[in-house]
This record gives structure tokens, C-alpha cells and sequence, in this order.
């Protein structure tokens, strides 16, 4: 049918027809916000990369989820900072971390809260690279029963799921074998099966103190050239284990996602990153953006694309103009 018997317009004509014509909704329960927990001598306060962000004591962590909770949040991840660091990331498995610590206390205080914790070593090596390193080389199979204690430790502090971001090849298996042993087979993995070797993680590495201090990290995450391999990734870690696949950073890997989606029956996260975030505010601060629609438009574009969870720093933001208009979707 051409036009004029066809006028795509009819179905935009008012903003109740728009409403009714919505392909694609977000919920606050599609979104997981990110949190930085600090260690023992670490300060807590603003991140200045990423306006809007906080690195927060396992205290005010709680408090944090909690309000995150009461705007409809049901998940967090949880990053570690700390200024414990050694060649081989040994404060990775403290239970008295600051993960550990915090999930503890999550578990008990916001006990409705679906708890993610990251997994990788980069946060506590003093080289900030994601496994052992041997010369200017990351080595690949003796990272795997470090990655694997980290995360026995965080799955008995109460983590619902252990989200390895290390990219380290038989990761996702390894991890599956040692919680099963240790007696967490209910513990989950959420994977960050296809994880770019990204620009746009600049503004985190700064929150986290993460920064590798020689090289990149080509060697083991992917190159942002190749879709076919992100989706060889998302296979053997479904193979191995994994009970939800993650594509990361979200914008700039919109097809990988919609790819993802038609070959995966998995739910599907992804990540909107430290950069994606920053570009966003950085912009709005100038007034050269209107920061809530871009940041809406940017939340709609995932779950278009095929995601289930979205992983977002604007989590709260978002939550919070969602319960304002009353969870209607006029205005967004
Ligand atoms: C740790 C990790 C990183 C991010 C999540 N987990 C940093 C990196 O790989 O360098 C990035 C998150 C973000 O940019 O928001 N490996």
C-alpha cells in the first residue's frame, strides 16, 4: 500500500495513538545500576569523571540501594576500589574486602535487592591489568583459579550472580565448577561474554583506579572491528555456563546486541558504560543536550535492540523521573 491510502502519520496523530503504538517500554525493573564501593583507606565522595556518581562506603552503599529499591531498582552491581594492590590481585578474595563487605550488608539490610558483583582482577592489581602478568605478556590460564576464588568469595557473601568482566578465555566454566564445588549452585554467572576493547571505558578507570599501566587490554578483550567473534564469545560462554550473556558498551554496539538477540534464548544485559554516561552529562552540562530525553532515548534504543537488562549509571535518574510521571511513558 502506497501513499496516499497510506499515511504513517495516522498513527502518530495524537500522543494517546502514540501511547497505544508503542513497540517499546523501559522499567526501572529492566535496570541495574552500578555502584563503587571503596576499602578501608580509600575516599568516598564524587567521581569526577562522571558527574552525578559516587564512590560510596559500604554504609552508604546500603543507604544507596535502599533508596534505589524504594524507586523500583531491583539490582546493583558492585565494583570494588581499593588501594590494596599487588602483582597478583591477592585483595580480590579477602572476604573483608570492600565487595564482600557489601554484599554482606546488602544481603541483610536490602534483602529484596538482586545482588551482581564484578568480577576481575584489574581493580586490584598494581599493574591494572585483568589476570597475571608474566613480562609485558597477560597470562590466560593461571588467571582462571584466581577469577574462580573471587568468585566463590563474593557468591558466599551473598552475590546472586558473579558478573566476570575479565575476558579471559574458559573463565565463565572454571567459575561454574568452583561454585558448584564450594555448594553455590544457586549462585548465577551474568558474563561479559562480549566485551569491546573500548575508549569509552575512560571515565570508569579513573572511578575504579583501574588504568592498565603499560599496554591495552587488545590481548584479551575484543577488537570493536569484529561482530562474528563477539557472537563466538556469547556461544562458549553460553556452553560454559553462563545463565545471562552481556554486551558491552551499549551504543556503539547496538547491532551486536540485535545479533545477539535473534541467535540467544539467554536474557541479554547491556552495558551503557562510564563514557556513554559521560558523553551524556558532559554535553547536558553545556546545555548542548537535554540531558533526561537523550538519556531516555538512549535506554529506549537497548530495549529496542533486543536487551532485557540494562546495565546504566543513569538508573537512578531515570527511576526517579519514572515514579514523577506516575509511570506513564508521556514525556519519555
Ligand atoms: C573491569 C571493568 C571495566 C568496566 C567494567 N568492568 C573496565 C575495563 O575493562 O577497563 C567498564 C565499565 C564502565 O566503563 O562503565 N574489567
Amino acid at each position: 500500500m502506497v501513499f496516499p491510502k497510506n499515511r504513517l502519520r495516522r498513527l502518530r496523530s495524537s500522543a494517546a495513538t502514540r501511547s497505544l503504538m508503542r513497540e517499546t517500554r523501559v522499567h526501572p525493573h529492566d535496570l541495574i545500576a552500578p555502584l563503587f564501593v571503596v576499602g578501608a583507606k580509600v575516599a568516598a565522595g564524587p567521581i569526577a569523571s562522571m558527574p552525578g556518581q559516587r564512590r560510596l562506603s559500604v554504609d552508604q552503599a546500603v543507604a544507596e540501594a535502599a533508596s534505589l529499591y524504594q524507586l523500583g531498582i531491583r539490582g546493583v552491581l558492585l565494583f570494588g576500589v581499593t588501594d590494596q594492590k599487588d602483582a597478583i590481585g591477592k585483595s580480590a578474595w579477602d572476604p573483608k574486602g570492600p565487595v564482600p563487605k557489601a554484599l554482606r550488608a546488602l544481603k541483610k539490610e536490602v534483602p529484596g535487592m538482586t545482588l551482581f558483583s564484578d568480577v576481575c582482577l584489574c581493580e586490584y592489581t598494581d599493574h591494572g591489568h585483568c589476570g597475571v602478568v608474566k613480562g609485558q605478556e597477560i597470562l590466560n590460564d593461571p588467571s582462571l583459579p584466581l577469577l574462580a576464588k573471587m568468585a566463590v568469595v563474593h557468591a558466599e557473601a551473598g552475590a546472586d550472580f558473579v558478573s566476570p568482566s575479565d575476558m579471559m578465555d574458559g573463565r565463565v566454566a572454571v567459575i561454574r565448577e568452583a561454585l558448584d564445588k564450594a555448594g553455590l549452585g544457586q549462585s548465577g554467572i551474568m558474563a561479559y561474554s562480549a566485551k569491546f576493547a573500548s575508549a569509552f571505558y575512560g571515565p570508569f578507570r579513573d572511578a575504579a583506579g583501574s588504568a592498565p599501566s603499560f599496554g591495552d587490554r587488545g590481548s584479551y578483550q575484543m577488537g570493536a572491528a569484529n561482530a562474528r567473534e563477539a557472537l563466538r564469545e556469547m556461544e562458549s560462554d553460553r556452553e560454559e555456563g553462563a545463565d545471562i550473556l552481556m554486551v558491552k558498551p551499549g551504543m556503539p554496539y547496538l547491532d551486536v546486541l540485535v545479533q545477539a538477540r535473534r541467535r540467544f534464548d539467554l536474557p541479554l544485559a547491556v552495558y551503557q558504560v562510564s563514557g556513554e554516561y559521560s558523553m551524556i552529562q558532559a554535553a547536558a552540562e553545556k546545555g548542548w543536550l537535554d540531558g533526561p530525553r537523550t538519556r531516555d532515548e538512549s535506554l529506549l534504543a537497548f530495549k529496542r535492540a533486543g536487551a532485557d537488562l540494562i546495565i546504566s549509571y543513569f538508573a537512578k535518574a531515570f527511576a526517579g523521573d519514572f515514579q514523577k510521571r506516575g509511570g506513564l511513558d508521556e514525556g519519555a
